[in-house]
């Protein structure tokens, strides 16, 4: 079993698809480790993406995910990390196979429904800064 991290970021849960995207989660075979509605500052934003905090649009995607209540996960499943990714399908909505959440649910590369770890040391990095470790055994 490995896990990994995933947002339902406030574009999605504002649109009200975060009960669609948990149902297509627990429907791939997810165990749902931990999950809890939250909204981020700006601040826990730009620590969270801060690999990207060079990138031109760094200020723009730090303002939108504190911009409303985003739901966070720890999910559990054989290569999690991958399976998540494939579910989720490319960054950019219009690049995204049919029947994936960011083309079922995203609307731009901005706002694209979804976040999900990309290696085992993001998923690390990223489960510990939204859970304790008690919320994970
Ligand atoms: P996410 O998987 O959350 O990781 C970083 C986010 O930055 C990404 O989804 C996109 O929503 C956003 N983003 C905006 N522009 C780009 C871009 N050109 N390349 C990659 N990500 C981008």
């Amino acid at each position: 079993m490995e896990r990994t991290f995933a947002i339902i970021k406030p574009d999605a849960v504002a649109a009200g698809h975060s009960g669609a995207i948990l149902q297509r989660i627990e429907t791939a075979g997810f165990a749902v480790v931990a999950m809890r509605l939250t909204r981020l500052s700006k601040s826990d934003a730009e620590g969270f993406y801060a690999v990207h905090r060079e990138r031109p649009f760094f200020d723009a995607l730090t303002t939108f995910m504190s911009s409303g209540p985003a739901v966070v996960l720890a999910l559990s499943a054989p290569e999690a990390i991958s399976k998540w990714r494939t579910l989720m399908g490319a960054t950019d909505p219009a690049n995204a196979d049919e029947g994936t959440m960011r083309r079922d649910f995203g609307t731009s590369i901005d706002r694209n429904a979804t976040h999900g770890s990309d290696a085992p040391e993001t998923a690390a990095f990223e489960l510990s800064y939204f859970f304790r470790g008690l919320e994970l055994v």
